[in-house]
């Protein structure tokens, strides 16, 4: 299976940075057979696909959507002008916008089909937060987020959505989950989508992790079957440790 390996920026880098970012990473030497992307801020999409040019490693992405195509929805940016930039892939229902911006599972949902209907790959964020954890309560908080986001997305849509596994915990904490423990969640997660889509769809879809990734230990989480690719925070800040990451991912 093609690698999927996404950096997201988070609220970092305008513009500016933005543009010195892309310029740096396009001078790394990249794998051409794995999916690249970049998560950035809807601020930098311009200044992004500016120094991208026609150039499509890494892809364009960003970090969320609404559902909407155009109305009164003050803040608020729609595929349709996700679009506009050339952007290919964009991250919904990530734990920040879960648990800071209060969003829902039905909102999540309506996201992905969006995106998915504009031809915009959906990253599916899902994951249990420490106290979930430690109640016993990680597969039903995955089944609960992973069923509303999917259950109305097509399955062999023209922009197949990865899923990413990415433990609350795990996220920005330098305590990454042991690649043992994700592979029983992403196993989890394939018989979900199996269930919901087909039994096709259990090998078909890409899994990946994120929490914590960085060049030390993306190797660990390379050699485990079923994990498909990572999303990056932190570590993809800079972009030759980012570019590093691939490369280790998908050696040529
Ligand atoms: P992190 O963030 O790599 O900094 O833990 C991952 C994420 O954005 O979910």
């Amino acid at each position: 299976m093609r690698k999927f390996l996404i950096a997201n920026w988070k609220m970092y880098y305008g513009p500016v940075k933005a543009g010195a970012w892309i310029r740096a990473f396009r001078r790394e030497r990249l794998p051409k057979d794995a999916d690249i992307a970049v998560a950035v801020p809807h601020v930098s999409l311009a200044a992004a696909r500016a120094s991208l040019g026609r150039a499509t490693i890494p892809a364009l992405a960003a970090q969320d959507v609404h559902w909407e195509k155009e109305g009164a929805f003050t803040g608020e940016v729609s595929p349709t002008m996700l679009q506009e930039f050339g952007v290919s892939v964009c991250i919904v229902g990530h734990s920040e916008r879960r648990h800071i911006m209060n969003e829902t599972d039905e909102m999540v949902g309506k996201k992905a089909v969006a995106l998915q209907k504009a031809g915009i790959i959906p990253v599916i964020c899902v994951g249990e937060t420490d106290a979930q954890r430690k109640k016993g309560q990680t597969k039903k908080v995955i089944k609960d987020q992973l069923i509303a986001a999917i259950t109305d997305l097509a399955a062999d849509g023209k922009a197949p959505a990865v899923i990413a596994y990415e433990p609350v915990w795990a996220i920005g904490s330098g305590k990454p989950c042991r690649p043992q423990d994700a592979r029983e969640v992403h196993d989890y997660i394939r018989e979900l989508v199996s269930k919901t889509w087909g039994p096709r769809y259990r090998d078909e879809t890409r899994i990946i992790y994120g929490g914590s990734v960085n060049e030390r230990n993306i190797g660990e989480y390379m050699t485990t079957t079923g994990i498909d690719g990572v999303l990056v925070g932190g570590a993809s800040l800079d972009p030759r440790i980012f570019a590093l990451i691939c490369r280790t991912a998908a050696p040529a």
